[in-house]
């Protein structure tokens, strides 16, 4: 047996339960992953606090993880007992109910399609902090079609997915000039990742806002809320597609 975080019932964080589950047996294609690093993302509370997405209990939190190999699948070719990986283990079945239990546990099994190997220069907590986050950032810029040159703007660069989209448009979709916002305590840091101007959104307003960006990347849905007829705008403005927009809107109801 292993001992996992679970819930059976929608709640406050007070639902979590620890408790044993049965060590699982990696089928053809999948991993058995002892699970050295996990970490949550706005989902995972979100699917705590409301029926958000059809699931069966007992749920077990968590999408991304970091951990070893331990056991494989006769079907498995990418990978080797011992190997040090990570991902964001979530998928979906035709029902849309998550095909997995999560990674707040000591062991999970994962198809090997959905991890990669850890790079060896990242701990296993820096590892786990990144896969569902870094693929929400790179996903916006490929929907949109981000073009080389382009100078874009980014609303809540200091968060989760917000950091990474800063670093992301400096580092390697070679943005002109990145433009970020964030509170007072996070401009350092947020220039620190490689923006050029940051705006501390508790002293400016959007509205104050006169420069026209060719890109506005939308990380907490202020857009629809704040941003409608406000002088700055741009054509392309990116809310990562309605399931963001809906996680979005839950962000503004917790805060
Ligand atoms: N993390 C993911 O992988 C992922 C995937 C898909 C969708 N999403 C959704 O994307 C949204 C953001 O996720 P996240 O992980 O980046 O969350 P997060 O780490 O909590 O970041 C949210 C950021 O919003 C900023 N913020 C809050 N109020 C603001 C305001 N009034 N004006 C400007 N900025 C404000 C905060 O900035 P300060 O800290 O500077 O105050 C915070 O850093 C959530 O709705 C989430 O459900 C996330």
């Amino acid at each position: 047996m292993q001992k996992a975080w679970f819930y059976e019932e929608h709640g406050p964080k007070e639902v979590l339960k620890l408790g044993d589950f049965p060590i699982p047996s990696p089928l053809h294609n999948q991993l058995l992953v002892e699970v050295r690093a996990a970490a949550l993302n706005p989902i995972d509370s979100k699917r705590r606090q409301k029926p958000f997405c059809p699931s069966e209990f007992p749920v077990v939190p968590g999408c991304d993880v970091a951990g070893v190999v331990v056991a494989k699948g006769s079907g498995v070719t990418k990978f080797c007992i011992g190997d040090e990986v990570y991902g964001n283990i979530q998928d979906f079945n035709a029902e849309g109910q998550p095909k997995q239990l999560g990674t707040l546990a000591e062991f999970i099994v994962v198809e090997e399609s959905l991890v990669a190997k850890k790079p060896k220069n990242l701990s296993f907590e820096e590892a786990a902090s990144l896969p569902l986050a870094v693929q929400t950032a790179i996903e916006g810029f490929i929907t949109a079609d981000f073009k080389e040159g382009e100078n874009i703007f980014v609303v809540g660069g200091g968060g989760g997915v917000g950091s990474l989209v800063v670093q992301l448009a400096k580092h390697l979709f070679g943005s002109s000039y990145v433009v970020a916002t964030c509170s007072t305590p996070k401009v350092e840091f947020v220039k620190s990742l490689g923006a050029d101007e940051v705006v501390d959104y508790t002293k400016t307003r959007y509205e104050e806002i006169e420069e026209k960006y060719d890109y506005v990347y939308d990380t907490i849905g202020m857009f629809p809320l704040d941003l409608v007829d406000c002088s700055f705008h741009s054509e392309k403005v990116f809310h990562i597609e309605l399931f963001f927009l809906l996680t979005s809107t839950f962000a503004m109801d917790e805060s």
